[in-house]
């Protein structure tokens, strides 16, 4: 029996392909994804798999410039840089080294395809022998000391020819001190992408192990911000913004789209989310149990944060994406 009356039937507008495909309100495409990679210092031919997180691994520099040409290839956009250096300390010195391991990926990668952006992560945990983000005195990590020294990386790597710089540590200030330092060497158009609304979280342990930066003592509670808090996202957002990030970022993504939806409401510049380690390994865990279906989980939690309002997506699985969306 039809009702008749039934006015608005929105069903009308699913039925085929074609008509989902011309109503579709978001699409996820390759231009929008960024690779993050782990480059190791040391011997070459070294590929090592991260136990928590299946299809990552750490490279050395000959097997990441491997790497990020196939993610070119595949048509990813962008690759993040990470380094684990050799040797780590207090003043976490490989993370502004000329020679230093992210400075050397930079230049081979740039030199064997400029087309291909390059980020650095900005940061000096995975250089410091006590493994926090900042310079550690009697037991709390202090501010405006380490931002001299975040400056000072960011610099190198800007020096080595990288595209964008993304400070990820919390101190207050270091956008400021970054684009000061930047600008006073010549580097007035390399953007910093800033890790703005970056949030302490559980979802961080499998990068920790990928990145050998896990903390020695304490945790990061000190610096990253609260995950109850929304109004103090806004905060950091505006100081980011007043100090001269040309990018803001949510961290992590996935529990935080709230937050996302904010932060596109609050700001024109683009906003950049992290589909964090702890969100890939999740989704790699289940998929491998057979539980849900990767691709279209993957491509599901993608398109939910464009919804959200991110413009770019750093993603682990992104060469994967970008061979799917082909
Ligand atoms: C380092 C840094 C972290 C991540 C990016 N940069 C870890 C942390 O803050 O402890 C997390 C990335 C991920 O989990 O995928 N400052
Ligand atoms: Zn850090």
């Amino acid at each position: 029996m039809t009702n008749a009356n039934l006015i608005f039937r929105p069903r009308r507008l699913r039925s085929t392909p074609a008509l989902r495909s011309l109503v579709r309100e978001t699409t996820l495409s390759r231009q929008d994804l960024v690779y993050p990679l782990f480059a190791l210092d040391g011997p070459e031919g070294v590929r090592r798999e991260i136990g928590s997180m299946p299809g990552v691994f750490q490279l050395s520099v000959d097997e990441l410039r491997r790497e990020a040409e196939s993610a070119a290839n595949a048509g990813v956009p962008a690759v993040l840089l990470f380094g684990l250096p050799e040797s780590k300390d207090e003043l976490a010195t490989t993370a502004y080294a000329d020679n230093g391991v992210v400075q050397r990926a930079v230049r081979a990668l740039k030199a064997d395809n400029p087309d291909l952006l390059v980020i650095t992560d900005v940061c000096l945990c995975e250089y410091m022998s006590h493994g926090h983000c900042g310079i550690v005195r009697d037991g709390y990590v202090v501010n405006d000391e380490s931002l001299d020294l975040l400056a000072r990386t960011a610099l190198s790597h800007a020096a080595a020819g990288a595209d964008i710089v993304a400070p990820s540590d919390m101190m207050d200030g270091r956008v400021g001190a970054l684009r000061a330092a930047l600008d006073s060497q010549g580097y007035t158009e390399t953007p910093i992408m800033a890790y703005s609304v970056k949030y302490t979280s559980a979802m961080y342990g499998p990068f920790r192990e990928a990145a050998d930066s896990a903390p020695k003592f304490g945790d990061r509670k000190s610096y990253q911000m609260d995950p109850a808090n929304r109004r103090e996202a806004l905060r950091e957002l505006d100081l980011d913004i007043a100090e001269g990030a040309d990018m803001v970022m949510v961290k992590p993504a996935l529990y935080f789209l709230d937050i996302v939806r904010e932060v596109r409401n609050a700001t024109d510049l683009p906003v950049v989310v992290y589909n964090v380690s702890g969100e890939y390994s999740m989704v790699k865990a289940a998929a491998a149990n057979g539980w849900i279906d990767e691709k279209s989980t993957v491509l599901e939690i993608l398109t939910s944060m464009k919804r959200a309002g991110a413009d770019i997506i750093l993603t682990y699985h992104a060469k994967d994406v970008a061979g799917w969306l082909e």
